[in-house]
């Protein structure tokens, strides 16, 4: 098993990309940790799937975008795990409008779930990693959209591409407590984040049409990615973005 007694949290994991990893991590040997904001159904919902494959897993509610609910969800960790190896910055949310007429209050929800809550998360994580004194893995999911640009997505794109910047700067400043960070850039992933486009037959032919490989990606895929950087294996990993995304970045657009 790749992440055997390794202490694993991972954000917004009651479902899609979130769930998959939270579910492969503890078949690995991973004692993982679901958070989740009001979904509590689902959260057991995972917790029990896991204890019933003799897995360890416990859900804790956080919103990642209040300090106080970080530092509760770190410290019950502690409390009850012992310590923290890997930190998953998953939970993410996007809303489409065109750039002119995007809502203000949005802008700030995106902003603080999908940039300011992986800061406040990588924070807490990196110094209860640093106090432990044997390093520790920081894994954001960001997406294509970190570089790529995607019309009427404004505050996702500014987030996304936030969060590269916050992994490279970190993983520097944490290098030497051999904590490395990385991101891992999916493209489209057939989860319920994307429900709009799977209800539609034409945009979803659309957006076939731009990925290479044909196909939506898996959760489960990306999952399989996020085991291996957060395994011993990948060690001298850092700093990086790793795209899983059926090739998307290398469209050319062109006929
Ligand atoms: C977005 C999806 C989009 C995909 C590919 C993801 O980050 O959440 O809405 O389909 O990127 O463009």
């Amino acid at each position: 098993m790749k992440l055997q007694d390794k202490v694993a949290i991972v954000t917004g994991s009651a479902s899609g990309i979130g769930k998959a990893i939270v579910m492969g991590m503890a078949r690995e040997g991973a004692a993982v940790v679901v958070d989740y904001v009001g979904n509590n159904d689902a959260a057991n919902q995972v917790v029990s799937q896991i204890r019933s494959a003799a897995g360890k897993a416990q859900a804790i509610e956080a919103d990642i975008s209040d300090p106080a609910q970080v530092n509760n969800l770190v410290q019950q960790t502690l409390e009850t795990m012992g310590r923290i190896d890997i930190f998953v910055n998953n939970a993410g949310l996007e809303y489409k409008h065109p750039f002119t007429e995007y809502p203000f209050d949005l802008w700030q929800e995106i902003i603080a779930v999908d940039l300011t809550g992986p800061f406040l998360c990588a924070q807490a994580a990196a110094k209860a990693m640093i106090q432990q004194g044997d390093g520790g893995r920081i894994l954001n999911i960001s997406s294509v959209h970190e570089d790529l640009p995607m019309p009427t997505n404004a505050p996702y794109c500014a987030a996304k591409g936030g969060l590269r910047m916050l992994m490279r700067t970190i993983a520097v400043e944490l290098a030497p407590h051999k904590i490395t960070v990385n991101n891992i850039a999916p493209g489209a992933i057939f989860t319920p984040i994307d429900a709009d486009v799977e209800a539609n037959a034409a945009i979803e032919k659309q957006l076939m049409g731009e990925i290479p490989l044909g196909r939506w990606g898996k959760p489960e895929e990306v999952a399989a990615l996020a085991i291996f950087l957060a395994s011993d294996a990948a060690a001298y990993c850092t700093g990086s973005t790793f795209f899983i995304d059926g090739g998307m970045m290398r469209q050319s657009g062109s006929l």
